[in-house]
């Protein structure tokens, strides 16, 4: 064979890109995208089961039909632990977003005529991608800069054209589990559908026995996503969506063999799709069990409660709500007479080999504003590194104590695009103005230039960024 590039260089250039342009995916200090369980049994057995299966399609479980064994089994141990009864159906996906998509079209399908999804301003941004793709609409509810959501606001938005209300467990930004019973009751007196949206902690909620009922065991909730590519320690490209009712799951389900290729049948968005991350991920379940899983995940919850302690123990910071024990979102104490910038703060952590991820505050209609925030997630691997974060953290407070916020000042001329239709090439003008490629080297003054830019412009930009990073 003659090869354009011999295959062992294009290795090494693959191998080279990883060294140059990654940030390390086990090890602990990378606070937020990567779950390492810390386990090199583990990392043995996902590598060897997502490898045996590379190069299976998943789109037909008749011809490969070890991925249907794995689907079936997984979804099995997914409903024990979410308390599912026997009229709970499972949907294996490739992630959150999937899950997230497939639960909105459920309900839209299940309630024809009603367009609305209620949701509170913590809700992960996938909710707005289904909305828009689903020709429906995401009304948000706020929450108060504790994260917690209002019950009686979220209720008054409750009218007949709502498909479907959403909660989260916990949610993403300040890892808080939303009022999921009171939401639920409201909710199946009037006939509206519930997700609870566990891609996040629906693999660690079940092994704390301090959080009120969150799962399936709750009457009214109609459905739940949980990752298996986040607290599962599987690899990306797994999660499993839960819903009450066979016929809510055949409604999002799509066939087509009108036309004169071979009849398609699938269960999610995807057609031909890959296998590896869901068959991982059910070797890790397996392999780990219930008792394994609690020893995991009782650890992230000793690892957070130990950041936490350290940082209410800081002048100047507080800790967002009271997080459930997988993340935690730190934000300037605003009432001290010496605040620390948690964004400041993140910037000042990366010197120290951390990477903690920063979140910009928001402004809410009629109700306060939510502060910008310092995003933890916490994972098992950490707790090899737990005293010198601690140690960091105060460390870091003291060195930038006094510095001011960012101001965000580079998104001054951007306010008066409110509203104006922006084509790529402006945008790209408006990128090189504002320093965008500079901007990502210290977080807080991107994330101030966000906070200062109008929403759609923001969208707009985000976009253009993306797409040029990507290509051009
Ligand atoms: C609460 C929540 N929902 C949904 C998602 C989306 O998951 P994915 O990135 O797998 O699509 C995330 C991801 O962080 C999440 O935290």
């Amino acid at each position: 064979m003659t090869f354009a590039i011999e295959p062992d260089e294009v290795l090494a250039r693959l191998r080279s890109l990883r060294a140059e342009r990654d940030a390390p995916t086990r090890g602990g200090r990378v606070l937020s995208y990567v779950y390492d369980p810390g386990v090199p049994e583990l990392h043995h057995l996902v590598e060897e089961a997502a490898l045996e299966v590379l190069h299976l399609n998943g789109l037909d479980p008749f011809v490969y039909g070890s991925l249907a064994v794995v689907e079936r089994e997984l979804g099995a141990m997914m409903k024990r632990l979410l308390h599912g009864d026997e009229g709970v159906v499972a949907t294996c996906t490739s992630g959150g977003t999937e899950s997230i998509i497939l639960a909105v079209l459920a309900a839209r399908e299940a309630h024809p005529g009603r367009r609305r999804i209620v949701a509170p301003t913590t809700r992960h941004p996938a909710f707005q991608k289904a909305a828009h793709l689903l020709g429906m609409t995401l009304e948000v509810v706020p929450v108060t800069p504790d994260g917690v959501v209002d019950v009686d606001a979220f209720v008054a938005a409750l009218d007949d054209d709502v498909a479907l209300a959403v909660v989260s467990a916990p949610s993403y930004p300040h890892g808080v589990v939303d009022p999921i019973e009171a939401v639920a009751a409201a909710c199946a007196e009037r006939g509206i559908d519930v997700h609870v949206d566990a891609c996040f902690g629906g693999m660690v909620l079940p092994f704390l026995d301090d959080v009120p009922p969150w799962d399936l065991a709750v009457p009214g909730v109609t459905s739940i996503s949980a990752d298996l590519h986040k607290y599962g320690y599987g690899p990306k490209g797994a999660s499993v969506l839960l819903q009450r009712g066979a016929d809510r799951q055949r409604g999002m389900m799509f066939a087509d063999a009108d036309w004169p290729g071979y009849p398609v049948a699938t269960s999610t968005l995807l057609g031909s799709r890959q296998a590896a991350g869901l068959v991982a991920a059910w070797a890790v379940l397996q392999s780990l069990g219930t008792e394994g899983f609690g020893v995991l995940q009782a650890r992230c919850r000793r690892i957070a409660d130990a950041i936490r302690s350290t940082v209410e123990g800081i002048e100047g910071l507080r800790v967002v709500g009271d997080p459930v024990g997988v993340a935690l979102a730190i934000a300037t104490d605003a009432a001290s007479a010496s605040p620390v910038d948690p964004l400041r703060l993140g910037d000042a952590l990366v010197a120290r080999g951390f990477l903690a991820q920063a979140q910009p505050g928001l402004r809410q209609h009629g109700q306060p504003d939510l502060p910008s925030t310092l995003h933890l997630t916490v994972t098992p691997a950490l707790d090899q590194h737990l005293d010198a974060l601690r140690e960091a953290l105060v460390a870091c407070a003291e060195e930038v104590r006094g510095v001011p916020a960012a101001t965000g000042e580079a998104a001054a001329p951007l306010a008066a695009l409110e509203g104006v239709p922006i084509d790529s090439a402006t945008a790209g003008a408006i990128l090189a103005q504002v320093g965008a490629e500079d901007l990502g080297a210290e977080r807080a003054e991107l994330i101030a230039v966000i906070e200062a830019t109008p929403p759609s412009v923001v969208h707009r930009l985000l976009v253009e960024l993306l797409a040029r990073e990507l290509g051009d």
